[in-house]
């Protein structure tokens, strides 16, 4: 073990020389990595002063695409997208859809609803019954107690909806969770959740002396942690789209039965797991592009997604294809936790940006923006798949990137292009291609 890369104290170094130590002890004590990585800096000194401060021992900038993704006809008003992410055939794949969609009625969302929920976990070592009467009688202390905090999103139409006692004990020994659910307006709402579990905790083993004939004491809990759950399967959207079974043949008139090969991509992922994760992925595309460019937190939606995809004990498909009276019906049900206001959407000025582009949104309506780019994302994918192959189009958006790694000119790239045209793209070939280039002229 190297004794010089363990550090204590970076956070206090500051920016420079944290970069210097990286550079002395990680790469090499090239100096050119440590140009690239000053090269990314913002020359605007305040608002890099923003972005450093969105994390703990920031060095630089991180760069992803900032993309638009026109033509989304959803809940009859029209959208630009704006999406962030570094695989280059997404925000084209979800445009493509939109186009399709729009020219069919585009795409309708109904939130299902937008509860959240938060739980107390603590052992109880003491009677049961005396658990349950003592809850009952603190109920009411878990609302008052919690009213500063409240206040606010009381006003902005959250709040807390319901606390339980739940107990767990057969499943764990003595465990026994205070379960807690939320509404929370436009935020996300972590921060607000959390506080209020947190105070529900100090009320559970704070409030028996208020009760002379209650025997619990302090020794009989052990509160192990307050947090909220990004288990939302209640912070629900669904989103539709349809149109005659004959047009979306007609959107693939080499391909027999277009779309009941579509279904049947859905019942594939239905039934195996290994195709179905990947056939989520593809819809988390697009919702995770939508949550970066606005601010939201994409972990979250991403974990909460895939366990509801299990909800029924099988991981399958969040969307769902079926073809009935001449008509083809495609919807994707996903909860999806986000918001429109506080966290870095209120400091972020491209998050701010990508608001304003989406006519701020209420949180409600950018699920449904999120739902919409998601089944885009899907349908996009499926398309591909059963037809083309996905390789085909991916390698057609990837082609610059691989133009970019072998450092090629303008007029390499204009002759790589022209000859790609009708080839099968991959690595080897752009390699081939432009060593032929370079070597014999072309
Ligand atoms: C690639 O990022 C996403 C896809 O694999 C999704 C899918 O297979 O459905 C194309």
């Amino acid at each position: 073990m190297t004794m010089s890369k363990k550090i204590s104290g970076f956070s206090k170094l500051n920016k420079k020389d944290k970069i210097d130590w990286i550079q002395e002890n990680f790469l090499d004590k090239d100096s050119s990595s440590a140009k690239i990585i000053k090269q990314y800096w913002h020359n605007n000194k305040k608002l890099q002063r923003i972005h450093d401060e969105f994390s703990e021992n920031s060095i630089s900038n991180y760069y992803l695409p900032f993309a638009i993704a026109p033509n989304f006809l959803i809940n009859d008003k029209i959208y630009a997208v704006p999406m962030t992410i570094e695989e280059s055939s997404v925000v084209a794949a979800a445009s493509k859809s939109a186009k399709f969609w729009m020219n069919n009625g585009g795409f309708r969302y109904k939130v299902v609803d937008d509860e959240k929920s938060g739980q107390v976990h603590f052992f109880f070592n003491g009677d049961k019954k005396d658990l349950f009467k003592y809850f009952k009688k603190i109920k009411p202390l878990f609302f008052s107690n919690t009213e500063k905090i409240t206040e606010k999103m009381n006003k902005r139409g959250g709040g807390i909806k319901e606390i339980k006692l739940i107990d767990k004990t057969k499943e764990l020994n003595n465990y026994y969770q205070i379960f807690a659910t939320f509404t929370t307006a436009d935020a996300m709402g972590a921060n607000f959740i959390n506080t209020c579990l947190e105070k529900f905790a100090e009320t559970l083993t704070n409030s028996f002396k208020l009760f002379e004939n209650i025997k619990l004491s302090k020794d009989n809990f052990d509160i192990n942690m307050s947090i909220l759950s990004n288990y939302v399967p209640k912070c629900l959207v669904k989103v539709e789209v349809q149109c005659e079974k004959k047009s979306l043949d007609e959107l693939e008139p080499s391909i027999k039965n277009f779309s009941s090969r579509i279904v049947d991509a859905i019942k594939i992922a239905n039934n195996d797991t290994y195709r179905a994760v990947t056939h989520n992925k593809g819809i988390m595309n697009g919702i995770d592009a939508v949550a970066i460019a606005t601010g939201n937190d994409f972990r979250a939606i991403e974990a909460g997604a895939h366990a509801y995809a299990s909800s029924s004990g099988k991981y399958k498909s969040l969307s769902n294809a079926v073809i009935k009276d001449g008509v083809f019906k495609y919807s994707l049900k996903v909860p999806i936790a986000i918001g429109t206001v506080g966290g870095v959407t209120n400091l972020h000025p491209l998050v701010k940006i990508a608001h304003n582009i989406l006519g701020k949104p209420t949180s409600k309506e950018l699920m449904g923006i999120m739902g919409s780019v998601g089944l885009a994302q899907n349908f996009g994918a499926l398309r591909s798949l059963v037809t083309t192959g996905i390789q085909k189009g991916h390698m057609k958006m990837h082609l610059s990137n691989l133009l970019n790694k072998f450092g090629t000119s303008q007029s390499e790239r204009k002759i790589a292009i022209e000859y790609f045209k009708n080839k099968i793209i991959s690595y080897s070939g752009v390699e081939k291609l432009i060593n032929k280039i370079r070597g014999n002229g072309f």
